[in-house]
């Protein structure tokens, strides 16, 4: 997978994309990202890449040019089709379903926005997805694209080391996750549950479907519904 992320600030995101498993992800070859500094494409000499809104009001909006020939010059650099994506608190809820998905995608195109917003026109002319990671409003995109990539990156086979960790997890199977536990088996005098030293496979499966349920109830009864009583 290809992943481009289009920015004003590269250095927000970079030292992310160069740790841990998404670090991993690209050193094995299974993602290679790039970040694109979307001031590089400003036309004028202060190099703007925002302007003041039309009709007035608070704040700076990002300007259509400097994006457009960003995404543009991004996408003809490499053939492969991308699937572009806006980061906006105006878009779909981001969740495992649409990480999923676009783990599936060959090439993805993130673009970060900044200030009070994008122009109209952005989305009339790139057409892109637009994504919200959550019901509140960031200064940027960028913790967004970092939240976005670390959840999509996770999902390519072998990015995990163990290519079974990620069905496992919470909201993998619509459920979360059971308690899991490591060494000491007593620790402060909070015991291991005695069924996981058991050594019982059988038990121990079933031990832990019924506190991912349980835990699914008490926590995200939302989640819990949604799965027994899908929406046709
Ligand atoms: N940019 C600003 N707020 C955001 C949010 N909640 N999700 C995605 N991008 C954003």
């Amino acid at each position: 997978m290809r992943i481009d992320v289009l920015t004003l600030f590269p250095e927000a995101v970079e030292p992310f994309f160069a740790s841990s498993i998404v670090a991993r992800a690209q050193a094995s070859g299974i993602v290679s990202i790039r970040c694109t500094n979307i001031r590089d494409f400003a036309a004028d000499r202060h190099r703007s890449v925002d302007d003041r809104p039309f009709g007035g009001g608070p704040g700076m909006v990002m300007m259509c040019g400097p994006l457009f020939d960003a995404v543009e010059k991004v996408e003809r650099d490499e053939p492969t089709p991308a699937t572009r994506i806006m980061l906006t608190p105006q878009g779909e809820r981001f969740d495992q379903a649409t990480a999923r998905e676009f783990a599936g995608r060959d090439r993805l195109l993130i673009i970060c926005g900044h200030y009070e917003g994008f122009d109209e026109r952005i989305r009339q002319g790139l057409r892109p997805r637009e994504i919200s990671i959550g019901d509140y409003v960031l200064s940027g995109g960028e913790p967004a694209a970092m939240v976005l990539v670390d959840a999509v990156v996770r999902l390519l086979p072998g990015a995990l080391g163990d290519d079974q960790s990620a069905d496992n997890e919470s909201f993998s199977n619509g459920l979360l996750e059971y308690p899991q536990y490591t060494r000491p088996r007593e620790f402060r005098g909070m015991e291991v549950p005695p069924v996981l030293l058991s050594g019982d496979h059988a038990r121990i499966e079933r031990w832990r479907r019924e506190e991912s349920i349980r835990r699914t109830g008490d926590r995200r009864p939302d989640l819990w519904k949604e799965t027994t009583e899908p929406s046709s």
